[in-house]
């Protein structure tokens, strides 16, 4: 497959099925091309409290948004969720790239398959999903009013999303987070998962998490 050049792969353990993922990432490229740390804390998250709650995703209808490689899509596809894992059509490839190299493992609990989405446009995903997921996504100006769009657009009374983000040190991302929260708690009710909630090994202090509900 021509996509295959140009990348190397990391392993990625999942502990509670005793799985591992198979994550191509690029030598080269932009953000989309490697798995970012968020990724892991909210992977490892969903491993934790799926351990706690059998069906915590088992059978769940879940929307990734900025997939990348689709490391925490698969994860949930792999706890037993149907899962669309989204992200801009240029980024499809890779993310269906490892969509096909691990489909041994993932078809054996889930499904997972991928769509192109590209926050504030229009979707035809068709569904109210029960959790929306993302990692990393907040870290440039003009796409924050345009993800909270597609946020309030795909999210049922009953949908869960956890969003995990790394804090970085530089002052426009600090500015940029800040803006996105303040924008996002006028539709959702926000509840911060510390990190006593969070897998032991595998959080971070730069790293924050948080569940959403829409507000009725
Ligand atoms: C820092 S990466 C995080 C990737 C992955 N979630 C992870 O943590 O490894 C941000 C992702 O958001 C996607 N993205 C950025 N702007 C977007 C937009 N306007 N619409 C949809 N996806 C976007 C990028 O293509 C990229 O895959």
């Amino acid at each position: 497959m021509e996509i295959e050049k140009g990348t190397f792969i990391r392993d990625y353990d999942i502990t509670a099925i005793s799985e591992t993922l198979n994550l191509y990432q690029k030598i080269e490229g932009d953000v989309s091309c490697v798995v970012w740390d968020a990724s892991i804390v909210l992977a490892k998250y969903l491993e934790k409290r799926n351990s706690e709650k059998k069906d915590f995703l088992n059978g769940n209808k879940v929307v990734e948004l900025g997939a990348g490689l689709g490391c925490v899509g698969l994860t949930a596809a792999c706890l037993g969720a149907q899962v669309i894992s989204t992200d801009l059509p240029e980024c499809i490839p890779l993310l269906n790239l490892n969509i096909s190299k691990n489909e041994q493992v993932w078809s054996k609990y889930g499904q997972i398959k991928s769509s192109p989405l590209k926050w504030g446009e229009s979707n035809d995903l068709n569904i109210i999903p029960d959790k929306i997921l993302l990692a990393d996504c907040v870290y440039y100006e003009e796409s924050i009013q345009p993800l909270i769009e597609t946020l309030v657009e795909l999210t049922g009374p009953e949908t869960e999303i956890f969003l995990c983000q790394e804090m970085r040190e530089s002052e426009n991302q600090q500015k940029y987070w800040k803006i996105f929260m303040t924008n996002l708690e006028k539709h959702f009710k926000m509840r911060h998962v510390p990190p006593t909630e969070q897998d032991e090994d595998f959080f971070s202090l730069d790293i924050v998490l948080y569940k959403l509900e829409k507000r009725r």
